[in-house]
């Protein structure tokens, strides 16, 4: 499975700001929408562009639009604060929703909504979600778009656990992963460690 780290000043300032426990909802948003930016960058990266002849006020010349915008899916709660960033840098692009909360005792996701198109084939996917812990909310999300025929899924995260990257990896699932870092370890409590806490709670305040 191909895993992409971006190794930029500006994410590691953002994702700082994001791992301080002392950043409030606000500024955690904040910084979190400006990692977008970057991470959504890198994931475009490579992707096929459809030429067409365009008129700048002087001649006509080649202009570019992506051959096949993604479909954009935020896990809800967190990937929320994702969403928004990522429509306005591929405003072509539509989006599907799933909604997931991780039993914080078994560690296992209970999905409670789902909006997606019915056929994914040939459609290329952006899951977006700040965190990647034990992998199994991605596992279950990526799964959902594969049964929906989905063959090119991009899993863009702002930091991940090694578990959840490798439990990825062991699914053989159709899955890239984009992420500004891999973190040390999970704890016993399911959470990365030093990672930034719970990213539903730290933006939207606990449920
Ligand atoms: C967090 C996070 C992921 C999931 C990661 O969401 O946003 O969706 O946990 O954990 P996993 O890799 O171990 O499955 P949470 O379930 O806390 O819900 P929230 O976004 O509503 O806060």
């Amino acid at each position: 499975m191909d895993l992409t780290v971006i190794d930029h000043p500006l994410a590691k300032v953002r994702l700082s700001v994001m791992r301080e426990a002392g950043t409030g909802n606000a500024a955690f948003r904040a910084a979190l929408d400006d990692l977008t930016m970057m991470l959504v960058y890198e994931a475009v990266r490579g992707t096929p562009l459809r030429t067409e002849r365009i008129r700048t006020p002087l001649v006509e010349t080649d202009g570019y639009r992506l051959a096949q915008p993604p479909l954009l899916v935020p896990v809800l709660r967190a990937g929320l604060g994702m969403a928004d960033r990522a429509h306005q840098l591929i405003p072509e692009a539509q989006m599907g929703f799933v909604g997931l909360a991780r039993d914080e005792e078994t560690l296992r996701p209970e999905p409670y909504m789902e909006s997606l198109p019915g056929d994914l084939s040939g459609q290329p996917v952006f899951v977006l979600d700040p965190m990647l812990a034990t992998g199994g909310s991605m596992e279950y999300t990526v799964g959902l778009l594969a049964a929906r025929g989905a063959e090119e899924i991009t899993v863009v995260c702002a930091l991940a656990a090694p578990e959840g990257v490798e439990r990825l990896r062991a699914s053989d699932l159709p899955a890239r992963v984009v992420t500004a870092s891999v973190d040390e370890r999970l704890d016993d409590a399911g959470f990365i460690v030093p990672g930034l806490g719970d990213a539903g709670d730290r933006q939207y305040g606990p449920r």
